[in-house]
This record gives structure tokens, sequence and C-alpha cells, in this order.
């Protein structure tokens, strides 16, 4: 049984009140339609299928190649949305699952569970209900006196004794394929000018052929978001399940609700995370680290048993044991080695340091390869920039550089060299060699003293 997700998101949005697309506005990283996206690739295994259509260059290039477009070029409605997809699924799926674009809370789980009631479905077509006293705007599952789905009513055109019914639609269907085409094509034109997706319903019933609800468990999923609030109310819950998910898999969160993990950030039993922490994009945590308080982590990989004090790290790796901050930053290719410790203010860009080194106050290191036990004194700056070129500073293991030292590359210390205080380096230094100099020297006495 082939079943390919269809995801509506032609639309603008009108109440977000943006330029940007609605299903483009992002919930911890990523748009509101990636997260659709990934729900409906892990239900039906297959890459999904996105009617573009408002700023359809634009959510193109947020979702790239991962799945597969179709333009609706005038937004006619959700009916005529569907219809956009017949040239490239008919004949070649069973079952069609259309989702919306803008409910990024949707799990995979409830997804598939809609499919598989479908495949094992007499009828055309199953449809996911929610039952909740607040309705949104959503229609009104309109059910016959047996108790079947006989009909959604559009919140318009309900009557008031249909605005009280609490089973919602969250416009989730799985449809049979041999049935869905032509049936759209049924679909009259609403008093608005729209072909509802929703008279499918009625268009079954007509045809005498039963339809199927699935009541999801969870009303919460299925919030759509029209404006900012809903955007906000969906990234606090998004953000509560990815917490809740990782203090069940053995991670102690001191504060959940001061803590912002991404969904494609993994972290490794016994870490403890302070508040105020920010996990970004594909961030990998070791176990028994401590991370935070005040660390933002982009990308970064961390090994086991790490100290992570607030710090910002962006698309560096650091190694088993290592400690950094507080106030450290490290930028893009920063790679420290097992055990190292990176103490206050210091920056390290695009450098390897190796295990045991320590710089503990005020450095900069870019471009720079560094041995192992190195001790870099405070205040120590390698001047990698020349003003055209990025140069590189080589630095053997167990050197120790003196503070406030300027390396001026490209520059390459041997093993064992040291530096005085104050040095600036600018030619190569042998191993086990002590360089130092510019020294201070007297130019005059100050004024009233001579
Ligand atoms: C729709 C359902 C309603 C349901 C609600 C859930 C219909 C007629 N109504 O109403 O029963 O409770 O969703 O949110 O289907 N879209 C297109 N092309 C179009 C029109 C819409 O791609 O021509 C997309 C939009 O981008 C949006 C989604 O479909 O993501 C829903 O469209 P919208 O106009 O918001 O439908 P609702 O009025 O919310
Ligand atoms: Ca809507």
């Amino acid at each position: 049984m082939k079943t390919r997700a269809l995801i509506l998101a032609a639309g603008k949005g009108v109440r977000m009140k943006s330029d940007l697309p609605k299903v483009l506005h992002p919930i911890l990283g990523h748009p509101l339609v990636w997260h659709v996206a990934e729900a409906a690739r892990q239900a039906t295994g297959e890459r999904p299928v996105v009617v573009v259509g408002y700023g359809a260059d634009q959510v193109r290039r947020a979702l790239g190649d991962t799945v597969d477009y179709v333009v609706q070029d005038q937004q006619l409605g959700t009916g005529h949305a569907v219809l956009q997809a017949e040239s490239l699924l008919r004949g070649q799926v069973d079952q069609v699952l259309v989702v919306l674009g803008d409910m990024p809370l949707l799990r995979a789980e409830s997804l598939q569970k809609v499919a598989a009631m479908q495949a094992g479905h007499a009828g055309p077509l199953t449809l996911m209900t929610i039952i909740q006293e607040n309705p949104r705007g959503f229609g009104r599952i309109v059910r016959d006196a047996a108790g079947k789905v006989a009909a959604i009513v559009e919140e318009p055109q309900a009557t008031p004794e249909q605005l009280k019914i609490t089973e919602l639609n969250p416009s989730i269907y799985c449809l049979n394929s041999a049935w869905l085409w032509d049936a759209l094509r049924r679909i009259p034109l609403s008093p608005k000018g729209e072909y509802y997706l929703t008279d499918l319903v009625g268009l079954a019933v007509e045809d005498h052929l039963p339809v199927q609800a699935s009541l999801a468990e969870d009303a919460s999923e299925a919030i759509g978001i029209n404006n900012r609030v809903h955007l906000s109310e969906a990234t606090a819950l998004m953000r509560q399940r990815i917490n809740t998910h990782w203090m069940l898999e053995g991670v102690t969160l001191i504060d959940p609700a001061a803590t912002y993990i991404e969904p494609e950030v993994q972290i490794a039993p016994n870490t403890v995370i302070w508040p105020n922490t920010y996990l970004h994009g594909k961030t990998v945590i070791g176990a028994g680290c401590t991370i935070g308080p005040n660390t933002l982590a982009r990308d970064a990989q961390i090994g086991d048993n790490c100290k992570i004090l607030s710090s910002m790290l962006e698309s560096c790796i650091v190694e088993t044991g290592s400690d950094v901050g507080p106030f450290a930053r490290l930028r893009s290719g920063a790679h420290l080695g097992p055990g190292v410790h990176m103490g206050n203010f210091g920056e390290v860009k695009n450098s390897y340091l190796a295990p045991g080194t320590k710089m503990g106050h005020f450095s900069y290191i870019g471009d720079a390869q560094i041995g192992e036990g190195v001790n870099i004194g405070a205040g120590t700056i390698t001047c990698n920039f020349d003003g055209t070129h990025k140069n590189k500073t080589e630095i053997g293991k167990d050197v120790f550089i003196g503070s406030d030292t300027l390396l001026v590359a490209p520059v390459k210390l041997g093993e064992g060299a040291r530096t005085g205080a104050g040095s600036v380096v600018i030619h190569d230094v042998e191993d086990h060699t002590l360089v130092v100099g510019v020294p201070a020297h007297v130019v005059r006495r100050v004024d009233g003293h001579d």
C-alpha cells in the first residue's frame, strides 16, 4: 500500500501580517512546513509533495529537494489545491494523505494511524477529528443519527446548532487515490468562490460510501497557526514536548521552561542543562556534561563529561572532559581536544587545541594548530590577518606562551619553546628556545619630573 502525503502550503496567511509566507515562520529553528514535512515523511516512508503558491520560490528554497512540489497559481480553495497534484500522483499511489502546512505539532504516529485506518477501510476516505471546546474557526463534524460522519460544515455556513459541535476538522485526510481525482472535479463552487476539500465528505455520503473518522487522542497536535499568538502557543508546546522527551531519556533540565532545544539536537544521559540554554541545529552533547546556564550552542559537537558555562559555541568540536567558559566563544572550525581548558573571555576560530592545552584568560586563537600541553598566557593573540590574507600559527607541544604575546602569523613555535610576557613574535622559534621582546625602554621623563 503506497501512501504519499500532500501538504497544502499555497496560502499567504494574511493574519500573520507578514510578507513571509505563513508556512515559513519558524518554530524552534525550522519553518512550520518543515515540521509537517518531517512528520509526513516518517508517517508514509515517502517523499511528501508540497502544494506551493504564495511565495513559492521562498518555500522551495526553505525545503530544498527533500520534497516534491506542485504549483497552485491561484488559491481557489483546499479542494483546488489538492487537484494540482493529480498529474504527479494519479495512478502512482494507493492513498493520498492530505495535511496542512501550518500544523507543526502533528506527530508522525497520528498521521500514520489515519493512513493505516484508511488502508483497512472499504470507503474512500478517513479523516482525523479532534474534540475541543475552543473551535478556533475549524469546520464542524456533523454526524447522523447513527453516529456516522455525514458532513463537514465550515464555520461561516454553520447553523447556530452546528456551531455548538465540539468535534472539529483539523484537515487531515487519507483518501483513496482511485476515487479522489474524479471526486475533486465534482466539488461545487462555494459562495466564496472556492472549492472546499471538505465537500468530499458530503460527496462520499451521497455516493453511499462510508466515511471513517479517527479521533486524535491529543487535540493540541492539531493547533493550526493563523496568527503570531498561535505561533507562540505552538512553540511552547513543541518545546515542552522536546524537553519532556530528553528528561525521560535521562537528561536533567533544571528549568525546562527556560531551556530551548531544537528538534535535531541529540543529548546523552546524565547531562545536566542549566537554565537559559539554547541548543540549536544539529548540536550533539555527550553524557555527564554540565551545560549552561546562559549558553548557546549551534551545530556544536560536545563530548562526554564536558563543562560549558555561559558561553557561545558554533560549528565546533569540544572533546571529552574539556571545560569552557564562563564567557568563551568558539566559532566555526574551533576544535578543542580532550581535557582542554578554555577559561574566560577567550575566542577560538578554525583552530585545533591538542589535549591538555590551557588557555585561561582573554585570548584570541585563530587559524592555529596547537600541540599538547601548551600553556597560553593571558591576553595571547594570534595576529592571523595581515589585511589581505588569513595566516597560520603553529605551536608545538609543551610550549609556554607568556602573557600578552602577539603571534604574528604565519609563524611557528617549536616544541617546548617559551615566550616572555609582551613578546611580539614575528619569526619562527626553534624547539626549546626562549624569546622575549619587544621590551619597554625609557623614552623620557614625564612632564614636570625632569
Ligand atoms: C480549512 C478547512 C476547515 C478546517 C481548517 C483547519 C476547508 C474548506 N476548510 O479551513 O474545515 O477546520 O482548514 O485549519 O478546507 N490552501 C492552499 N490553497 C488554497 C487554499 C488553502 O494551499 O487555495 C492551504 C493554505 O495555505 C492553508 C490550508 O490550505 O495552509 C488551509 O486553508 P485555509 O484557507 O486556511 O482553510 P481554513 O479556512 O482554515
Ligand atoms: Ca486555516
